[in-house]
């Protein structure tokens, strides 16, 4: 069975993205012709979450709910949850205690960008084990700015270290999480790092202790992105604009993939078009659901 509930981490002060964030959160900047929350919501969808909380700033949730409501035009619920202060992506698991309700839960950071055409098969299975902790680790040219996970010489997970001055590997942990339902007590029991946050690195390295930490590692057909920089920012747009441009894939079109994943019927993919504005975004699910029509 996959995991059923995720919570998206959208708040933080987007400070390495200023001025650009001054007065909007970073999550609702565009990455090419979307917000930028609408992929990570895309990769919960895909792994088959319904049930989704979104954490934000102080007086941002007004802005995510006129964007995404309650989730209801996509077959899915989302709520929503603030982080007064931005005290570490771990404090999400603390935020949400009510929402995980003692369950295993994904979390995604609202910057990450994944694709893959395997992408699906890594996260639902990554969902349906037993117990304990996923990660995914993605090879990067500048280690240090991200978790690292080191390996011993049969591959298995031996360390994993926040912003490591001299990384033990290239691979990066990237901003998406599978926990069991011990991720909220682990959390509990942290105390901020030197940086005044509650690490997720921590809670991924107390999995890691109790042997309970799987790494998945994404090889070179997927493409990860974190788009907390403006390089980073910029690179994520280009790379959507050409796989549009140039595959002719749409992706994080959610209303699509909630009908792929039986979250909409036809009927309810036509309304939800329907209703959109007369707009390039509206025309591909006319097409879409014109190609579903001849099939
Ligand atoms: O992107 C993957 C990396 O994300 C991991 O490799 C690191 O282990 C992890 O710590 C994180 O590092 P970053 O330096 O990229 O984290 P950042 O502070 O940029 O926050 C990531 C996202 O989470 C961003 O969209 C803002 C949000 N956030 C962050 C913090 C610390 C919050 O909403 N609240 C917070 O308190």
């Amino acid at each position: 069975m996959s995991i059923k509930k995720g919570i998206i981490l959208a708040g933080g002060s987007g400070k390495r993205l200023h001025p650009l964030t001054l007065s909007i959160s970073k999550q609702l900047l565009p990455i090419y012709d979307k917000p930028m929350i609408y992929y990570p919501l895309s990769t919960l969808i895909i792994a088959g979450v319904i049930d989704v909380l979104i954490i934000c700033n102080p007086g941002e949730d007004i802005l995510f709910r006129k964007l995404l409501g309650d989730g209801s035009q996509l077959g899915i619920n989302i709520t929503y949850k603030i982080q007064e202060k931005p005290e570490g992506i771990a404090q999400a698991l603390l935020i949400g205690k009510e929402f995980i309700d003692n369950s295993s839960c994904i979390l995604i950071l609202g910057d990450n960008i994944f694709y893959g055409q395997r992408l699906e098969e890594k996260l639902i299975s990554a969902g349906s084990r037993s117990g304990g902790a996923t990660v995914f680790a993605h090879e990067v040219k500048d280690p240090e700015r991200y978790g690292v996970v080191e390996f011993d010489s049969s591959g298995k997970a031996i360390s994993i270290i926040e912003k490591p001055l001299n990384p033990k590997s290239n691979y990066a942990v990237t901003g998406l999480y599978f926990f069991d339902s011990n991720a909220h007590e682990i959390a509990s029991s942290l105390t901020p790092s030197a940086r005044g946050e509650l690490e997720i690195t921590d809670v991924n390295a107390e999995y890691l202790k109790m042997g309970n930490l799987q790494v998945e590692v994404l090889d070179k057909t997927s493409t990860w992105l974190d788009a907390g920089t403006h390089q980073t920012y910029h690179e994520s747009s280009e790379f959507v604009s050409l796989l549009n441009k140039k595959n002719g894939i749409n992706l994080a079109c959610l209303e699509v993939e909630a009908y792929k994943k039986g979250l909409l019927d036809k009927e309810q993919l036509r309304d939800v078009t329907l209703n959109m504005g007369d707009s390039y975004y509206q025309n591909y699910l006319m097409q879409f659901l014109e190609s579903e029509q001849v099939d």
